[in-house]
């Protein structure tokens, strides 16, 4: 699948807006082990937005990131036209997605914007593109 590599940054109130979807979502994070609960919005350019929370399992490695959540989701509904993911964590600072995440975005949405943000309202925004400078992808078989 070959997937559209450069979109526009939705505007600061859609990314308010994913943010606060994302922050609702970390509600409903599964986070036994880890007590690091995280939320992750995942919006298409036709403003449709798709959810996801982490999910832990005690085989702490099954446990499922809150983006990879989302993007699973959306792509099993057959949602396509991915512009932006927010994230939403506790932390000091903005969380950015862990390396595996980055991967599979990059693979089943493009070049993102990526918009981190705390609880306390901390955020930036960069593109997938900054996170994962030098991707694997299908250019690279
Ligand atoms: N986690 C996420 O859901 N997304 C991130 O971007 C970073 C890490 C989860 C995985 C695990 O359940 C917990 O946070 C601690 O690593």
């Amino acid at each position: 699948m070959s997937v559209p590599r450069t979109r526009r940054r939705p505007s600061a109130t859609a990314l308010a807006e994913m943010a606060g979807l994302a922050t609702e979502a970390r509600e409903r994070a599964r986070a036994p082990h880890s007590r690091f609960r995280v939320g992750a919005a995942l919006r298409m350019a036709t403003g449709e937005i798709v959810t996801g929370c982490n999910v832990e399992n005690a085989s702490y490695g099954l446990s499922m990131c809150a983006e990879r959540v989302a993007v699973f989701k959306a792509v099993s509904e057959g949602l396509t036209g991915f512009d932006a993911i927010a994230i939403v964590a506790d932390g000091a600072r903005p969380t950015p997605p862990c390396g595996p995440c980055r991967q599979i975005l990059w693979e089943l949405c493009g070049n993102l914007t990526v918009h981190m943000a705390t609880l306390k309202g901390r955020s930036r925004t960069l593109r997938l593109s900054e996170l994962l400078p030098h991707p694997f992808d299908e250019r690279s078989l």
